[in-house]
């Protein structure tokens, strides 16, 4: 019998967690990288307060962050044990949560903000998460997601991935995880169907880690071109939204 999605994704990510900060924290092109997605979320959360992150692996976002002033606290919750294992790693004393993010375990109006990268295509019940999201902002708590969208770059992804698996290539994010890579009027309905206002779709990043160096410098100063005038090039969405006072 096959494993369940969650179950694949978990031990997937569980396998990988010694080697993910490789990608986005070790090498110059990933942090970069990294830096511009989490800047396009930074901008589109509340400024202060109580955090959660889901999907939160190593705490790549927790730590940009929290690292920019002293009242803002933040919890993470993650499918994978090894993910979180690495977050406690770089940040202690924060509260974690080993579980699916679909279903969230806290109380009603807990957040100020929320926040999500690179996590939202492995959800199997995003229209359930969102109205959970919902649920755990405070009134005027805000929510901002960055995930995959689906475009001429992205939607080979699936299929080249289950091939890697299938050839046993252990890297990042190889797999067969039944992925979903958003359009914008998918996002935009999601979000409007939990109830958010101020909704603002947008696509982010063009210059992808895995480029070779000059190419990546080439993609890195056309990028905001790309995403103001052709955005359907660049291949992250950002989804963002405000809980009604
Ligand atoms: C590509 S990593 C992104 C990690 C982190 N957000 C970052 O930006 O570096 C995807 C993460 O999503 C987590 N994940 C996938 N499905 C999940 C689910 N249903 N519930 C919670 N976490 C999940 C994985 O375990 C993994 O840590």
């Amino acid at each position: 019998m096959k494993a369940s999605v969650e179950t694949r994704v978990q031990s997937h990510y569980d396998d990988i967690a010694d080697v993910y900060d490789q990608r986005y924290d070790h090498r110059e092109r990933g942090k970069i990288y990294y830096d511009h997605i989490s800047e396009a979320v930074l901008g589109k959360i509340n400024t202060n307060g109580h955090l959660l992150d889901i999907g939160c692996g190593t705490g790549l976002f927790l730590e940009r962050y929290l690292r920019e002033e002293k009242n803002r606290t933040a919890t993470g919750i993650d499918i994978s044990f090894g993910m979180i294992r690495k977050a406690r790693d770089r940040y202690p004393d924060l509260s974690y949560v080993v579980g699916n993010g679909e279903f969230l375990p806290f109380e009603s109006s807990s957040f100020d903000s929320i926040s999500s990268l690179l996590a939202f295509s492995y959800l199997q019940n995003p229209d359930l998460t969102m109205q959970d999201c919902f649920r755990v902002l405070v009134p005027g708590g805000r929510l901002a997601v960055c995930t995959l969208g689906r475009n001429i770059f992205t939607s080979g992804l699936p299929a080249l991935y289950t091939i890697g698996a299938k050839m046993k290539i252990r890297r990042v994010g190889v797999g067969s995880f039944a992925e979903h890579y958003y359009s914008a009027k998918e996002m935009y309905d999601l979000l409007q169907m939990a109830g958010f206002e101020d909704i603002e779709i947008f696509r982010c990043s063009f210059a992808h880690f895995n480029l070779a160096g000059p190419l990546f410098m080439i993609a890195k100063k056309v990028e905001s071109f790309i995403e103001d005038n052709i955005p359907y090039l660049a291949y992250n969405l950002i989804a963002a939204g405000k809980k009604p006072e």
